[in-house]
């Protein structure tokens, strides 16, 4: 049986994700919590005729945790896409005051009713709200650091798409997976355009063009947020790499073999590799790297790409580990006062 719990369904992030985990066939039941909205979320998706079984659950007052306690209980994995989004000329981590809080209750309520589910956090500042489950997680003596992901997949995504369509001819997006490492905001955003199948494209570029490449894929959400003009953020997109990540989760726990995701985690010396990582990010707590996935969640994190980033690649490296440091300061500070 494999559960698969939504928080935030009724978003616009969370419909679209939802509409994707409802199709994947390993999927058994989908669990939709959001606190407006949700039923006709639920009704509307549980026509599909896939193999799972759709719930809503929608909370009777604020102060209501029944509905999420029941959405949660069972569930294997538990994506979270809850929150508000980014309007034109906001940065992701404006939205601490009040993601900080939704995320931190959410924590309370994971660590009580599905302590060892796979948690997947795409609520934004993600360099912050992740750091606020660890230590929600660790108050409650449920966190297991192999278990919890901050979804960076969006940033890969756009990595793949943005030098492909420079050379619209020779290439497709599909044809790439860059590493993209550090945080998921702005400059903290580090595609490593130097290493692997990209290297070939990106050494034809002149280092104005490779500077705007990288640019676009750090504030590439900023593209969209203009676009939408007030309406929001990635909605689709996140669905997309939000979705992409649970099914890389739910192919390597039935035993899939090399499966590899980037992912902003926690980098405890109890996964291997995660040490040898820190050392190489000035000791930073978090950090967005290639990790290989297993039946338990992350089983290793491939550090050894960071000794094969180049001279600008380093110096991006050195701004994205400083400001990463202040966004993981800021939620360990929220969750611990
Ligand atoms: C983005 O990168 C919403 O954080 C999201 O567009």
């Amino acid at each position: 049986m494999v559960k698969v719990a939504v928080l935030g369904a009724a978003g616009g992030i969370g419909q679209p994700l939802s509409l994707l985990v409802k199709l994947n066939p390993i999927v058994d039941e989908l669990a939709l919590f959001d606190v407006v909205n949700v039923p006709g979320v639920g009704a509307d998706l549980g026509h599909i005729n896939s193999n799972s079984t759709t719930e809503s659950f929608l909370p009777e007052s604020k102060e209501d945790k029944t509905a999420l306690a029941n959405a949660l209980k069972g569930s294997d994995i538990v994506i979270i896409p809850a929150g508000v989004p980014r309007k034109p000329g906001m940065t992701r981590d404006d939205l601490f005051n009040i993601n900080a809080s939704i995320c931190q209750g959410l924590a309370e309520v994971i660590a009580k009713n599905s302590p060892k589910a796979f948690v997947l956090v795409i609520s934004n500042p993600v360099n912050s709200t992740v750091p606020i489950f660890a230590e929600t997680f660790k108050k409650a003596g449920t966190f297991d650091p192999k278990r919890l992901f901050g979804v960076t997949t969006l940033d890969i995504v756009r990595a793949n798409t943005f030098i492909s369509q420079l050379f619209p001819k020779e290439t497709k997006p599909g044809d790439f997976n860059v590493n993209v490492v550090g945080g998921h905001s702005g400059e903290t955003i580090v595609p490593l355009y130097s290493i692997g199948r990209t290297k070939k494209y990106y050494d034809e570029l002149n280092e104005e063009q490779k500077k705007a490449l990288i640019h676009r894929v750090q504030f590439g959400g900023d593209e969209v947020v203009q676009a939408k003009n007030g309406a929001g953020s990635a909605t689709l997109s996140m669905a997309y790499a939000g979705y992409k990540l649970a099914e890389s989760i739910l192919k390597a726990v039935n035993g899939e073999s090399n499966i590899v995701e980037c992912t902003f985690l926690n980098l405890d010396s109890s996964i291997k590799g995660a040490s040898e990582a820190k050392k190489l990010v000035n000791n930073s707590e978090f950090f967005s790297l290639p990790v290989l996935l297993g039946k338990n969640g992350i089983e290793e994190v491939k550090y050894e790409i960071l000794n094969e980033v180049n001279s600008d690649e380093k110096k991006l490296l050195e701004v994205a580990i400083d400001q990463l440091s202040k966004n993981i300061e800021k939620g360990v500070a929220f969750a611990t006062k």
